[in-house]
């Protein structure tokens, strides 16, 4: 049966710890930590802005949630640290299971879209760096709903561009609050537990399914 997929991009498809060795130069051993507050700030700042209807492109939540993180873990960046960190958000590494895993869903003929908080010109850099681009029918940004992910309506924005129904679309993400917000939209989702440590918010909302590599989706969308 031929489906329609939505693929989430940071977090699932691209590792939005791929900065991890420039961060490393710069700062030594608080890379790590660095790069998980930037990541959960980063998300923070969109999920605000949502609510407070004071939409900005995600590259501003990225920037801003940068410039908190060093606040935050006391690091102080050159302006071409920060550019250069910032220019090599925009082509990040796609995780190492992704180009067959997707090539494979392909080949059986699912409808494959990426769905993302980034803009369609970020999202379209990011794939084509990341060598993927071809994979996708198509990409839908919610950039065009000026909002972002869980908003109900950037789902609904999904299935109309993608001409799919809740029924027959599947959000593909590693991001447990993008699982919850799409199955709450009416859609089924898969998450892809990309750590043994991810852990599943306990909202009483579950994956449709659950897999640990983008190779076994075929499989268990059979
Ligand atoms: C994305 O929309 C949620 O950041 C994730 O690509």
């Amino acid at each position: 049966m031929t489906l329609t997929l939505a693929f989430d991009v940071y977090g699932t498809l691209i590792n939005t710890h791929g900065v991890m060795t420039q961060l490393k130069e710069t700062m030594g051993d608080k890379a790590e930590a660095f790069s998980l507050s930037w990541r959960e700030k980063q998300l923070e700042y969109s999920f605000r802005r949502g609510l407070m209807q004071n939409y900005a492109p995600f590259s501003v939540c990225t920037r801003e949630a940068l410039d908190y993180t060093c606040r935050f873990h006391r690091v102080t960046l050159s302006d071409k640290e920060r550019q250069s960190l910032l220019s090599s958000y925009r082509t990040l590494p796609a995780f190492e299971d992704v180009v067959e895993g997707l090539t494979e869903l392909k080949a059986a003929g699912h409808r494959m879209f990426a769905f993302s908080n980034g803009s369609e010109e970020a999202i379209e850099t990011l794939l084509t760096a990341a060598g993927i681009r071809h994979l996708f029918l198509g990409v839908v940004s919610v950039d065009d709903q000026r909002s972002f992910k869980p908003n109900p309506g950037v789902y609904s924005h999904f299935l109309r561009t993608a001409g799919a129904t809740g029924g027959d679309a599947w959000l593909i993400s590693s991001n447990p609050f993008d699982v919850i917000g799409a199955i709450s939209a009416g859609m089924r989702a898969a998450w892809l537990q990309r750590s043994p440590d991810a852990i599943f918010d306990p909202w009483g909302i579950d994956p449709t399914l659950t897999v640990t590599d983008l190779g076994d989706l075929k499989q268990a969308l059979a």
